[in-house]
């Protein structure tokens, strides 16, 4: 069959597909959340913290993709957490996977459309800042989407105005205020030493970086690279999110020829278990601040702070 429309996109998902989504979402859980987590390997715990928790798989979420990768669960988590209603993503949708960038951050236009104000994300990454080591953990600031470079954009295609601008900026996509707030909490924490601020590079995996790559994303500033989080956070802002993200670093880039490194998933996943508390505490801390921002902190406690 012959494809017609030049407009066309990867797959077009539309405002009213998603609003349905969002509001079907809605009519079934207690709690209208305002804070969205996507939660990478070493967060996906924090999900126990949830009090009052509903559970919703993504099989049972007519439209929605489902997680392929092993160690990922397929589920949204709906909850109180310090004080706030969230909701939860127990796994999430990567390039790798076969998906378009548009379905891969699908999730994030549903919440927005279910009126969440804030996302949060995390993420498994490997150290290309040679100062960093294994179980840091990396506030993002900035990312290198190298995987938009060219073109390849969950906002590719028509754009309907109701979700966001045609040409949205990406300046101040991560939320400064809250990078700032995340060093103090870090601070109170006492894990000051092993938190970095930096920048994030996207590409599209499954391959784990060559060495001639990692010397590439050193010499143009990147700190930290994944395979995910720079596409949720593009549809995050375009449709006015505030966003907070913070990578845990599982395992160190390869920049030198003599000093080989072999990443693997099992390293990553275990790295993610090891520093599992720490990442959830982080993550508890900077919503209780929220909460305390909203008035809103009552009473129930994850147990982390
Ligand atoms: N590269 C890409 N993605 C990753 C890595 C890495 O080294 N570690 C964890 N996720």
């Amino acid at each position: 069959m012959a494809m017609c429309s030049a407009a066309k996109s990867d797959e077009t998902i539309t405002y009213e597909q998603i609003k349905s989504m969002a509001d079907d979402l809605l009519s079934r859980i207690r709690i209208k959340p305002i804070i969205g987590i996507i939660c990478g390997s070493g967060l996906g715990s924090l999900t126990e913290a949830i009090t009052n928790a509903e559970n919703i798989e993504y099989k049972d979420i007519p439209g929605f993709p489902v997680s392929t990768v092993v160690g990922h669960a397929g589920r949204l988590v709906i909850g109180m957490l310090e004080g706030l209603p969230v909701l939860a993503m127990q796994g999430r949708f990567h390039y790798y996977e076969g998906y378009p960038l548009v379905k891969c951050s699908l999730p994030v236009r549903v919440m927005k459309l279910m009126g969440i104000e804030y996302l949060m994300v995390t993420n498994a990454a490997g150290g290309i800042n040679p100062g960093y080591k294994v179980g840091d953990i990396m506030i993002i600031r900035d990312h290198v989407n190298f995987v938009g470079f060219s073109g390849n954009s969950p906002l590719r295609g028509p754009n309907d105005e109701r979700l966001g601008p045609r040409f949205p900026p990406m300046t101040d996509a991560y939320n400064p205020e809250l990078v700032n707030r995340a060093l103090g909490v870090a601070k109170e924490m006492g894990i000051q030493d092993v938190v970095k601020v930096g920048t994030y590079c996207f590409l599209g995996g499954p391959t784990y970086e060559s060495i001639a790559e990692c010397k590439l994303l050193h010499t143009v500033g990147v700190d930290a690279v994944g395979m995910s989080t720079a596409h949720e956070v593009v549809v995050a802002q375009h449709c006015g999110l505030k966003v907070f993200a913070f990578s845990l670093i599982t395992n160190k880039a390869s920049l030198d020829y003599e000093k080989k490194e072999y990443a693997n998933h099992a390293e990553v996943v275990a790295v993610g278990k090891s520093r599992e508390s720490t990442c959830r505490e982080l993550m508890c801390r900077m919503i209780k601040s929220i909460a305390a921002e909203k008035g809103a902190a009552r009473g129930a406690s994850c147990g982390c702070v």
